[in-house]
């Protein structure tokens, strides 16, 4: 595995890295929260994370949104009041260049803020859902977040609304179109062909905790791909947190890094500096 810190032309593993990235002939990329940090979005896991101030078991499954929903919209106001003033930073507006020129097929994101959409990128699979619409989880319909949805309990109440959202047709509490814990992944089986004939897997700003998307490494490598990764420090992909050194996926006991290179520092300044590079 290449470490690469300095992105020069000439230093070690960078002329190999972006010579995958240039002739990959179906590259898709993987984000997690650490791509949205340089716009303002906190991720979950690093310390002053959003998991750190709203533990997900107590907050982020279905069973406490069934049961307590005015709990659950605690944290849904929390992320809402995150996202709406966030844009895109140089991270999503490099990945939206790379597929602009054919160089990369598709992103899959477990982020729920719509950024690399708004950064221009067209082929988007939103594996954890999106915050940009409400879901009834009854009948199942999705709509389009109205003003005041997010609005305080009090507000909404002196407007004579529930103090969160409910359905139109059925009445039932609505929560954000996004996967809860103990919910179903979004668009699996369209996500599982995508990678299919992935040759290059760009892993950006997750820390591979949580599956199905953190066993998606694994599996272009166990068909013979690579892995480049860009996240601020290694991962268990690629050596950090004692991970990285073992896996056993697909029946085959493996060892050593998932990661082939990995670019260390932040999204927002190191991909650009590799997109730059392959102008
Ligand atoms: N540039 C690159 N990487 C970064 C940056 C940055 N500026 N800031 C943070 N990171 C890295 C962290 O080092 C970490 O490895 O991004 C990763 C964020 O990891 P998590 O907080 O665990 O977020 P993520 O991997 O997206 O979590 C996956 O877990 O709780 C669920 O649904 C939630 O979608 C989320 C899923």
């Amino acid at each position: 595995m290449f470490t690469i810190e300095n992105i020069a032309p000439d230093a070690p593993g960078v002329g190999s890295a972006l010579d995958l990235i240039g002739s990959a002939s179906h590259a898709v990329v993987l984000t997690g929260a650490g791509v949205s940090v340089e716009s303002g979005i906190p991720d979950f896991r690093s310390p002053g994370g959003l998991w750190e101030i709203f533990s997900p078991d107590e907050y982020a499954t279905y069973q406490v949104f069934e049961n307590e929903p005015e709990k659950a919209w605690r944290l849904f106001r929390a992320i809402e009041e995150k996202l709406l003033p966030a844009r895109p930073n140089p991270a999503h507006k490099a990945l939206a260049r790379l597929e602009d020129r054919g160089l990369l097929q598709a992103i899959i994101t477990q982020n729920i803020d719509g950024l690399h959409q708004a950064a221009g990128s067209e082929r988007v699979w939103e594996i954890h859902g999106d915050h940009q619409r409400l879901h009834c989880p009854v009948c199942d319909t999705v709509r389009t977040k109205r003003p005041g949805d997010y609005d305080a309990p009090e507000a909404r109440e002196e407007r004579g609304q529930t103090e969160y959202p409910c359905c139109d047709q059925c009445n039932h509490a609505l929560k954000p179109n996004v996967v809860l814990f103990g919910e179903a992944v979004r668009d699996l089986e369209s996500i599982v062909a995508e990678l299919e004939p992935c040759d290059l897997l760009i892993v950006v700003g997750t820390s591979a905790h949580v599956a199905p998307s953190s066993n998606f490494p694994h599996a272009v490598k166990h068909r013979g791909g690579k892995v480049i990764e860009f996240n601020s420090e290694p991962t268990l992909l690629s050596g950090g947190e004692g991970g990285g050194l073992q896996w056993l996926i697909y029946g085959q006991q493996s060892s050593g890094p998932v990661t082939d290179y990995l670019f260390l520092g932040k999204a927002g300044e190191t991909l650009p500096a590799v997109v730059e590079l392959l102008t």
